[in-house]
Order: structure tokens, then sequence, then C-alpha cells
């Protein structure tokens, strides 16, 4: 037996060796689950890390002038409501997702174009992205993604041959083999087939969609369980309408009615359809997208768009097409708002869509169609930063 006191002091060393060891392992746990990190809206910097989902960033194009925690993923819907027709879900989707800033182009030369992302395709899915504007070109011989004009493609246009992305969303599809990810060609391909040879080279052939199975008169689609079932989780849409017929791709507005994009797209309380759309409210199209983008995509100003203003088109536009809340929300640079951003409006959506709730966060489980579970709200820290103090005049 040991004197007390011996024992005492014993015990003391081991319980000081457990704490240090419980330090070790709670800061290996930080950085692993980041337990310890900042939550939407908090105010963040070098030392104080954003949860996973979130990225630190200000808005000063709106006044938010401190660095604070924002979404950059939404709720992804079916983990939330279960065995809904694919039109009772809300997606986000990136606007010419591929044009990334501060890349050089798959050819090497220097991009000199309009960007409007800043990942790549694959990080967007991974962040929840599933729907993808591509802009496909002829160029070199073979099919390119570019943000050109006049339907030809230049190298300081060209970013990447179109098979890179399309063979990043089909190994997206094949480890996620319960998501579903939709495309918008704005097609300048001429090539009869062109499209579909490419589908098959990238190996997304047997993840399409069949043109057939698409409602044609504003019945609900088949449900997303349905969809992944049939393992026909790629959905098509182009912009040329002969592509029916010469590639069995949908000709998107015979499926979708879409708003006007652009500048014109951003009038607060408006919502019109955009030239090759039928009008918003036309209900023999089962899908709604809804853009909100500027004309000339701007980075900076692109916080404050995707911020209160989108969550407002997103009302106006719900109005527009007849009461029905867009399935497609696009909008550039995705990754940066004020606070919960596209993401949110997404939610929002996915919320009034999947359980009558005005957010997906809201809905409970296994319960009627309004059931919501609204948490108290807790402000988030002011927007502008205080200033500093103004110099003493010496
Ligand atoms: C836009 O319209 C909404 C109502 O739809 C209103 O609440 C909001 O203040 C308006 N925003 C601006 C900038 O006028
Ligand atoms: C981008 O937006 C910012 C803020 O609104 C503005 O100051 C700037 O002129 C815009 N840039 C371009 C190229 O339009």
């Amino acid at each position: 037996m040991l004197p007390e006191r011996v024992k005492a002091n014993i015990e003391g060393d081991i319980a000081e060796n457990q704490s240090q060891v419980a330090v070790v392992v709670l800061l290996a746990l930080s950085l692993i689950n980041c337990f310890s990190c900042l939550k939407l809206g908090e105010t963040c910097g070098s030392e104080n890390k954003c949860n996973g989902g979130l990225i630190c960033a200000t808005c000063p194009e709106n006044g938010n002038t401190r660095s604070r925690c924002v979404r950059t993923q939404p709720i992804i819907p079916t983990s939330k409501v279960k065995g809904l027709a694919f039109n009772k879900y809300s997606w986000l989707t990136t606007h010419n997702s591929y044009a990334q800033s501060d890349v050089k182009s798959e050819t090497g030369s220097i991009i000199i174009t309009t960007t409007t992302q800043e990942d790549t395709v694959a990080q967007q899915l991974k962040n929840g992205v599933r729907g993808l504007m591509l802009d496909l070109y002829e160029f070199e011989n073979d099919i390119w993604l570019c943000h050109s004009f006049g339907g030809k493609c230049y190298q300081y246009t060209s970013f990447k041959r179109a098979i890179t992305v399309l063979k990043d969303i089909r190994s997206f599809l094949e480890a996620n083999p319960s998501e579903i990810v939709t495309i918008f060609i704005e097609d300048y391909v001429s090539a009869p087939q062109g499209i579909s040879k490419l589908f098959d080279n990238a190996g997304l052939s047997k993840y399409l969609f069949p043109l057939s199975k698409m409602p044609k008169n504003g019945e609900d689609w088949p449900t997303v369980d349905h969809m992944v079932q049939q393992n026909q989780r790629f959905v098509v849409f182009t912009s040329k309408s002969s592509k029916e017929q010469s590639d069995g791709i949908a000709h998107q507005w015979k499926y979708v009615v879409e708003n006007q994009y652009g500048d014109d797209g951003m009038i607060n309380g408006s919502c019109p359809n955009r030239g090759e759309s039928p009008a918003m409210n036309t209900k023999s199209r089962s899908l709604v997208l809804m853009n909100y983008f500027l004309t000339n995509a701007n980075a900076t100003a692109a916080c404050a768009h995707n911020s209160a203003p989108l969550v407002n088109m997103l009302k106006t536009c719900h109005d527009a097409a007849d009461k029905r809340w867009p399935n497609f929300i696009a909008v550039d640079f995705y990754l940066r708002s004020d606070g919960g951003g596209a993401p949110e409006a997404v939610d929002i959506a996915n919320g009034h869509l999947t359980c009558g709730c005005d957010n997906i966060a809201y809905c409970k489980h296994n319960a009627p169609f309004g059931t919501c579970d609204v948490p108290p709200i807790s402000p988030p820290p002011p927007a502008a930063a205080p200033r500093s103090p103004p110099r003493e005049k010496s």
C-alpha cells in the first residue's frame, strides 16, 4: 500500500496526463469535426474558422464589412423529404458553370472573356449544385466549353474540352447513386449526333433520362426514387430544337419555362419569360427555371445580388409562374453572398415545395404538409464592422 500522500500525487499526475491527452484528442477532433468552429452569420477570421459548408467572407457591396460565415451548400432536399416527383424539388444551378475565374484554357492560352464561377464543376457538385449551364461549341475538331460570341469559339474564349467536365459529372453520378444532375446546354454544335457521341465517350449515355419519359403536357415528372431506381439520373436540355430529332435530346422550352436572364431579369417585382420560353405561367411545362445574374458578370457585386434580392425575386417568379416555386435557381458566383445566399434561396423554395414550410430546414419528419418546426431566431452580429477610432491630431 502506498502512503496516502504519494497516492494522491500519482493520481494527480495521471489526471494531468489524462487531461493533456484529452486536450490533444480534442484538438485532433476539432480539426476533423470542427465542433468549435463558427456557425452561419458569426464573425470569423484567420483564427476563427467557419464550420463545414461555410466560408468566411465579407460583402462590402451591401454594407457587410465584417467577415462572417456564409453558406456554400444547400440542404440536399431528398435527404429531408423523400419520394416526391422530380419537379417537386428545387436545385441550385450555376450559370456558365465551367467559366471559372483565374484559370488558363486547356489549350494553354490565357482566357479573355467574362467568368462566372470560382470553383470547378466537380467542386460545385460536391457543394450540392445539381443544375449546370454549359455552352458547347465546335472547336479544334472537338466539342469545347467556351464563353464566346457569334457561335464561334477562340483560344482566348475557350475553357475546357466538354468531355473533361462531362467525365466529372459521370464520376459524381457513379459515386453518388441517389443524386440527379441536370444540364442546360447553350448549343452551338451543328454536327448531328455530335452531343450524343460526346455523352457516349464520357460514359454518360447510360444515365440519360430518356426524352420519351419527359412529361409533355404539364404532368408531374417521375419521382426521384423512380429515376434513381432506373439509374436515369442525367437530365439534359438543349437550346436547339433540332436535337430532339438528331440526338434524342430534349428541347428545353418544351419542358421548362424560364425567366429573362441578365439585367432585364433583375428588375424588382417583375419576372417576365425569356424570349425563347413560353410565358412563366404556362402550365403545360412542368419545370420552372429562374435566372438571377447580371448581363455583365461581376464578382464584387454578386454577393449583394445573391442575398435578399434573390429571395425577393424567388417570390416574384413564384407568383409569375402561377404559384410554382422554381425548380432551378441559377446564379453567378454561387459561393458569394452576405449569409444564406443562393443555398438559402434553394432551401426556401424546397421548404414550400416539399413540406409547405418557409424553409426545408423547418420540415418535420413524417408530418402532414404544412407542419413546421421553426427555430427561434438569434440575430446575427451587425453587418458593418465598427469604424476604427479617428486618429488623434498632433
Ligand atoms: C423589392 O420588392 C420587395 C417586395 O416584393 C420589397 O420588400 C423590397 O424592399 C424591394 N426592394 C427594393 C430594393 O426595392
Ligand atoms: C462591378 O460591381 C461593382 C460594384 O457594384 C462596380 O463598382 C464595378 O464597376 C462593377 N464592375 C464592372 C466591370 O461592371
